[in-house]
């Protein structure tokens, strides 16, 4: 599916042009907005969006002013949909897909498959399925329903999202893959399906494997998965690379861990896939609490990954976890010891913007057209 600029994208362009011919005699000429920093280089700029935001004006004004594309934080999974066996429930990522859709703006579906027991809903982790083909048919059953919804604005899918264990490198078992032999079975099978049933999406394996200390046999067993799967011929498009530093410091990314890092994302463009970066937000819990501090080590970390993975012109997506500091997942899932707020995204939670915003935009502009 081809990405055409929304017409609110045209309209705040038209607005920039305006101004810079001098017509706009009052007001200096607003900062472009990232999207359209992002658009000029071929990229797509976003944020995750929760359906409660769709009530909360001053992080719509922000998203509409700022964004091209949003992903629902956890509308569309399908714990959200079918958390029990009777019936789906549609109506809160629908919601944040018409609101796309009135706004001209693209999304991301995140995720048909979580396959990772925390996070399937309890009767699927109790199912026993008599055998593989009636596992595949409970699969098909939901992937129809849910990736066929919505095509106008869902331009891709995180098709399958963490299912590789983050200690061991293997696939996590479910009671899906118990029945088909394997996790790969079960991931190819959802790519060729999520495929039939949306077509024109790009599709995705999402995961959160980073360059942070003591995540080798992470990243071993996505290489090892995303190889199986080229072997296997499954329509995988790209790698979503959550880019959460879930553990590691912002001052930690260091000289060697850059190689590190580096070496891994070669390898998955060598094998022909696209990256985009789905879940960007950086976490702060043993930083000194001073908020300029944690701002400054916070937007320098930001210019410097974002700078490396931009400079992979494979790189088409950026999607940020979050555009307001008070709503991010960070404050209540790790929180700091000190009970500080943290300081995660680039608009804080009186929704001003952080040092975090320009060094994205730095990193917009200083990176290769794709
Ligand atoms: O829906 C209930 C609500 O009814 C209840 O009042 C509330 C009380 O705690 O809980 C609500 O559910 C929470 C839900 O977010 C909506 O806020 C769940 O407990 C909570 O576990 C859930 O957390 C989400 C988490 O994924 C698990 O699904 C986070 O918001 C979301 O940011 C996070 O996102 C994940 C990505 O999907 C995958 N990558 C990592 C990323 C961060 O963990």
């Amino acid at each position: 599916m081809t990405f055409t600029p929304s017409r609110r994208e045209t309209l705040l362009g038209a607005a920039s042009l305006l101004a810079a011919a001098g017509c706009s005699q009052s007001a200096p000429a607003p900062s472009p907005s990232l999207a359209s920093l992002a658009a000029e280089k071929g990229l797509k700029f976003g944020t995750a969006m929760n359906s409660r935001q769709l009530s909360d004006p001053r992080y719509i004004d922000l998203v509409l002013k700022e964004c091209a594309v949003i992903v629902a934080e956890n509308e569309h999974k399908m714990y959200t949909i079918q958390p029990s066996p009777d019936a789906m429930d549609f109506s809160r990522g629908d919601a944040l897909a018409a609101f796309a859709r009135e706004n001209g703006l693209g999304m991301r579906g995140h995720t048909v498959v979580w396959h990772h027991p925390r996070w399937l809903p309890d009767w699927i982790n109790n199912s026993v399925f008599g055998s593989a083909a009636e596992a595949e048919a409970e699969l098909t059953r939901y992937i129809n329903a849910v990736a066929s919804r919505d095509q106008d604005v869902i331009y891709s899918w995180d098709v399958i999202n963490e299912a590789v264990d983050d200690q061991t490198g293997e696939l996590r078992e479910t009671s899906y893959s118990r029945a088909m032999g394997g996790g790969a079975e079960v991931i190819d099978f959802c790519f060729r399906q999520t495929k039939e049933a949306a077509p024109n999406a790009t599709l995705a394996y999402n995961d959160y494997m980073s360059w942070e200390p003591g995540t080798q046999n992470h990243r071993r067993g996505v290489l090892r998965l995303l190889e199986e799967l080229k072997k296997r011929g499954t329509p995988i498009d790209a790698l979503g690379i959550q880019s959460h530093s879930n553990y590691g410091m912002p001052d930690e990314f260091t000289a060697e861990r850059k190689r590190e890092w580096k070496a891994f994302v070669d390898e998955v463009v060598g094998m022909g896939l696209d990256i985009y970066l789905t879940e960007f937000d950086v976490n702060d819990t043993r930083l000194d609490p001073d908020p300029a501090l944690r701002d400054r080590l916070i937007a320098t970390y930001t210019e410097e990954y974002l700078g490396m993975m931009l400079d992979y012109p494979q790189t088409k997506d950026i999607l940020l976890w979050g555009m307001v500091d008070k709503d991010s997942w960070l404050q209540t899932f790790l929180p700091r010891d000190d009970g500080v707020e943290k300081r995660p995204v680039p608009w804080d939670s009186d929704y001003q913007p952080k040092p975090m915003r320009e060094a994205i935009a730095r990193a917009l502009k200083a990176a290769p057209a794709r």
